[in-house]
């Protein structure tokens, strides 16, 4: 407890001092009955209780929560979806709202939050699309670092990256394989991790349910390999609730603490395997150590939980900065001059569909409502009851903050589950403005089978915009949606799970009193079959008499093919010439920008030196706006990489008319640890830069033309 001593010293000093199995103890989340979950009983039913001292002398209680949108717990602040967040583009709102959730956290007595996630959206079907940061490796990388960094920043509470690797899909998260080559694995899907490690030194990694290459990932010698010797981490590892399969393999390779009650890493399981000689006692010690240190350095030890929790934790600032991320990550798809809204006295605004009002409306068994799309952990397959009520108390739906800001001008609002649909149609004929809402709930547990809206949404619009020519559409969705009304309505905002404060945020953005500024992180196809993965053996995989249909009673794995390699994302739609329906990186506002005098600096290097993409953004519009400007390379042809990728990006907002000189600087550090213009070669089993000429685009999405180049020698 002698916080003048490093945190190495310390944890080497209170490992000398235990018994074996006070070391057990550090081997496992829940050593007892946990102290939120007096419901639980250690080991499983049927099992003998396993047995470790309660707590180890002086050390303190580590409570550990979800998630990455919110601290599972009422009183807490719900924040829009990751997706959102990411559709910021705005590191320092993900740093904020990581002290903001550290804090909330805190308060409610728990000390370890498991978030952010990491994701690649391999597939726009995958369940969890809205818990990470959208198809770019350098967008998840960066933004995971940013909330981790935020989370650990008050030095109370740990973070904990998640699911590593490679778990793109819920079904059959728990028993299928993903099997990647070499290269993808390593320009795709590790490397956000790499660069999230060195961004923000989270304290833990959550290894994932699924297997790579046929081994499960929290047995797999790339925890170690790659993970803790290649990118430096020197945290922990812990596994995911219930995916671990081994004692032995999975110590071994890398893991050093098993979510949750014990039942791989029991004191009986590991005494036994020590005595057989399968496990080593300096692994023992070196995972509990890893585990102490990193609740040592994350101030877990220095700033014990509070005795009780607070009732209230969310604040103001933060309910602030989830309305900011509601605004700042809507993304306006399409505006064909309807929008800002300029309503007069008189007029009404007819507002369509369940998630606009708080009002629950029944759609199929269950209740939708405004709440449905405020936080993740209602969210589940649509044919499923929504999971819990936490941490939705405090929604303000659209329809009470539209109803209040119009009225501002003078106008009146109404409100329509539009579940009758023909009513609805006459309802929007005698409104001068009509809004509908559509949505889509998805979450963890189960996969997306199209991407269509859900409850009639797109039956609701056509309806609607056949009978108002001023019809707008705010999709609120976890992941893309097919769009076929989209010729017919005027404007389009995509505000994803807007949490407690979408209505505010809604309102805001509709009525330009704040301009939207949001871009995509993930592309929208046209259709699911525009997607990567476009056969069954690479979504949703194959057993092994070739069916996409696990065999009744069977536990094969089922085999997923990543043979899409490093296609995925906007790289697919740019190496097939597939017209996205909105392309990565694309939102409007309420002006226009203007691109010109792209340059790059040097024109010729070894690869190493930094490098500075310059160019000049101008204000055509005639509002303020602010306009997310982002740089795209390409490889030489040798490098034989797909399409396009983002190497960096920067928010310039610019009064009408007014221009400004953009540099984004690749720095030697950028290029050395985020492999900016690297690829990796098999051959040399190492990151290589090919020698040729690199392109460069620079402009408001992926689809920005090639302006520039340089040479590598
Ligand atoms: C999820 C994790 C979560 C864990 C503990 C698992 O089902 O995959 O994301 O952290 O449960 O709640």
């Amino acid at each position: 407890m002698d916080a003048s001593k490093s945190a190495d010293a310390r944890a080497e000093a209170l490992l000398e001092a235990s018994t074996q199995h006070q070391k057990y103890r550090w081997l496992v989340e829940q050593p007892a009955v946990s102290p939120t979950r007096t419901d639980w009983q250690p080991g499983r039913p049927g099992e003998a209780p396993v047995v470790y001292p309660v707590q180890v002398e002086c050390t303190p209680t580590i409570v550990y929560t979800d998630g990455p949108e919110a601290v599972r717990a009422p009183g807490v602040t719900d924040f829009p979806a990751q997706i959102a967040l990411a559709s910021t583009w705005n590191l320092e709102l993900a740093y904020e709202k990581g002290v903001a959730q550290a804090d909330e956290s805190f308060a409610k007595r728990r000390n370890v939050i498991l978030a952010p996630g990491i994701g690649n959206g391999r597939t726009p079907l995958a369940g969890r699309t809205p818990e990470y940061f959208g198809e770019d490796p350098l967008v998840n990388g960066l933004f995971a670092g940013a909330h981790a960094e935020g989370i650990e920043a008050d030095g109370k509470v740990l973070s904990d990256l998640k699911h590593y690797l490679a778990n793109e899909q819920e079904l059959d998260r728990q028993t299928s394989s993903s099997n990647i080559s070499e290269r993808a694995l390593r320009e795709l899907y590790s490397l956000p991790y790499e660069i999230a490690v060195d961004e923000g030194s989270p304290e833990s990694v959550m290894c994932a349910f699924n297997q790579v290459n046929g081994v499960y990932i929290c047995e797999s010698p790339i925890m170690q390999s790659l993970l803790k010797d290649d990118h430096g981490f020197d945290g922990f590892i812990m596994s995911d609730f219930g995916s671990v399969h081994s004692t032995t393999a999975s110590l071994m390779n890398g893991l050093d603490q098993e979510l949750n009650r014990p039942i791989w890493f029991t004191p009986e399981k590991l005494d036994a395997a020590l005595a057989a000689g399968e496990i080593t006692q300096e692994r023992i010690d070196e995972a509990a150590f890893r585990v102490v240190r990193s609740y040592i350095r994350g101030g877990l030890f220095d700033n014990p939980l509070p005795a009780e929790a607070a009732v209230e934790a969310s604040t103001p600032a933060h309910e602030a900065t989830a309305k900011r991320i509601a605004e700042d990550g809507s993304v306006l798809l399409k505006n064909d001059g309807v929008l800002p809204l300029e309503a007069e006295a008189g007029q009404t605004i007819a507002l369509f569909g369940p998630t606009a009002s708080t009002t629950p409306t029944t759609v199929g068994s269950f209740p939708v409502s405004a709440v449905s799309v405020c936080s993740l952990t209602l969210q589940r397959n649509p044919t499923a009851a929504p999971r819990n009520t936490l941490p939705c108390e405090d929604v303000v739906s659209a329809e009470t903050a539209i109803t209040a800001r119009a009225a501002e001008d003078g106008a009146s609002v109404t409100w329509n589950n539009g579940q009758d649909i023909a009513a609805a149609a006459a309802q929007a004929a005698e409104a001068d403005i009509a809004i509908v809402f559509g949505y889509q709930r998805m979450g963890e547990f189960s996969d997306l089978t199209d991407l269509r809206l859900q409850g009639n949404g797109d039956a609701l619009i056509t309806a609607v915009q056949a009978a108002n020519p001023n019809t707008v559409v705010v999709l609120q969705t976890g992941s893309a949606v097919e769009m076929p009304w989209l010729d017919g309505v005027e404007a389009v905002l995509e505000n994803w799970y807007g949490g407690e404060q979408q209505g505010p945020a809604i309102a805001s953005l509709l009525f330009g009193d704040v301009a939207p500024s949001g871009k995509l992180p993930m592309t929208f196809p046209k259709s699911l079959a525009d997607t990567p993965t476009n056969t069954p053996e690479q979504y949703p995989g194959v057993f092994s008499d070739g069916s996409t249909t696990r065999p009744a009673g069977s536990n094969e794995i089922r085999q997923v093919e990543y043979s899409e390699d490093l296609a995925i994302g906007y790289k697919w739609y740019q190496e097939e010439g597939i017209e996205p329906l909105f392309a990565f990186g694309h939102g409007l506002t309420y002006t226009t920008f203007a691109y010109d005098r792209v340059q790059v600096t040097p024109k010729s290097t070894n690869g190493a030196k930094e490098i500075r993409i310059q160019f000049k953004v101008t204000n055509t519009g005639d509002r303020t706006g602010t306009e997310i400007a982002q740089a795209y390379v390409t490889l030489p042809d040798s490098a034989d990489a797909p399409g396009s990728r983002l190497v960096g990006w920067e928010s310039v907002t610019l009064e009408p008319g007014e221009h400004r000189n953009v540099t984004i600087t690749l720095s030697a550090d950028e290029l050395a640890e985020q492999h900016l213009l690297e690829h990796w070669d098999e051959g040399a089993d190492d990151w290589v830069s090919a020698k040729g000429t690199y392109g460069v685009a620079v402009g408001g999405s992926s689809e920005a033309p090639i302006a520039t180049q340089f040479t590598i020698k």
